[in-house]
């Protein structure tokens, strides 16, 4: 098996930014009631007629700058959205053709929190077995296409954005060990009832407001808060590590309360945990990967550093990975 790593990094968030405030003035909320449940303040959203392939393909394009690469030189693209363009092509064909990547093989990956994890582990065994030599794998959301803005409960998390990494093979260091799962008993916890088979697009479903994200926030808490915890112990073990190996955890930012949870139940401190929600918000697959990137880009991350990326989502999945810098 060759080693893995991620030679480059990029990320795209859109310019139009919402606060709290403006938030105050949509819905029967508050800035200190945000700010003291979550950790957001702000968040980005996508300009009208922006889609998840056009954040993609910035951050794409960074990333593949980053690596010192081109296009032409990846042999695969994987996409983790829940939100994709349309229901289909995927999203990783529409960035094929955007990037002029002609020899990629493309799919996307629905693993909503998890999916850039999910994306990352798949795209490593590709390359670990020389079926490939590059990989290209974003995380990219336009979460607020599907967010309610008259329901308060889960308006004020979401944000829009796309980060992406470059795979190759690598002499030292690079994926160390993943760990991927599922309990598809508890899917009814989070997801968006209409526009797939189940219930196809009628006015009915439109009028009944069942093609936003639908979220049990409590119920889904303290799931998120034990899952992360077993994710990040399970995958230290197989890496035959302990906590005082890892220089950074990179977790999802779905709240600021569970990723403290989880790091004081880990006996991680605080300064060794990544955050981006506080700017960003929820954006499901996008944030774990945009929250690596600007780690790498505001120097948190140095060569030889151990990572440990850790997210759990809709599905409900989960999935963690420790990498070597
Ligand atoms: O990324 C995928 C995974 N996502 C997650 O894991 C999210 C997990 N859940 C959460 O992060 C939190 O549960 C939320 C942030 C969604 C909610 O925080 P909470 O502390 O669990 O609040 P709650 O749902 O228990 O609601 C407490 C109160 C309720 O009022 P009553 O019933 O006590 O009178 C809500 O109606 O807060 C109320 N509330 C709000 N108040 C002001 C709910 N949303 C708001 C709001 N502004 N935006």
């Amino acid at each position: 098996m060759k080693k893995v790593g991620i030679i480059g990094v990029g990320e795209y968030l859109p310019e139009r930014i919402l606060t709290n405030s403006d938030l105050e003035k949509m819905v029967d909320t508050s800035d200190e009631w945000i700010t003291t449940r979550t950790g957001i303040k702000k968040r980005h959203l996508a300009a009208v007629g922006q889609a998840a392939s056009d954040l993609a393909l910035k951050a794409a394009q960074q990333a593949l700058e980053n690596a010192k690469l081109k296009a032409e030189d990846l042999d695969l693209i994987v996409v983790a959205t829940i939100t994709g363009d349309m229901p289909f092509p995927s999203v990783a064909s529409i960035i094929q053709d955007k990037l002029g990547a002609k020899k990629a093989a493309c799919f996307d990956i629905s693993a909503a929190c998890a999916g850039f994890v999910y994306g990352l582990s798949v795209a490593e065994k590709f390359i670990a077995t020389a079926t490939y030599k590059n990989a290209l794998v974003i995380g990219t959301e336009v979460l607020t296409s599907i967010t309610d803005w008259q329901d308060r409960n889960t308006c004020v998390l979401f944000g829009d954005g796309a980060g992406a990494v470059v795979l190759s093979e690598v002499k030292k260091g690079g994926i160390i060990s993943t760990y991927l799962g599922c309990d598809g008993s508890k899917s009814g916890i989070l997801n968006m009832p209409a526009g797939g088979s189940r219930n196809p697009a009628t006015s009915e479903t439109v009028r009944n407001r069942q093609h936003y994200l639908k979220m049990q926030g409590n119920e889904l808490f303290k799931i998120a808060v034990n899952t992360m915890t077993d994710a990040a112990e399970t995958v230290l073990k197989q890496a035959g590590m302990t906590f005082a190996d890892i220089n950074l955890i990179i977790p999802h930012q779905a709240n600021a309360r569970i990723i403290m949870a989880v790091a004081k139940k880990l006996g991680i401190p605080q300064d060794r945990v990544y955050l981006n929600i506080e700017r960003c918000g929820n954006m499901s697959s996008a944030s774990t990967v945009t929250a690596l990137c600007e780690a790498v880009q505001e120097g948190k991350i140095k060569k030889g550093d151990i990572i440990l990326l850790d997210a759990f989502g809709a599905g409900l999945v989960w999935g963690a990975c420790i990498i070597e810098w």
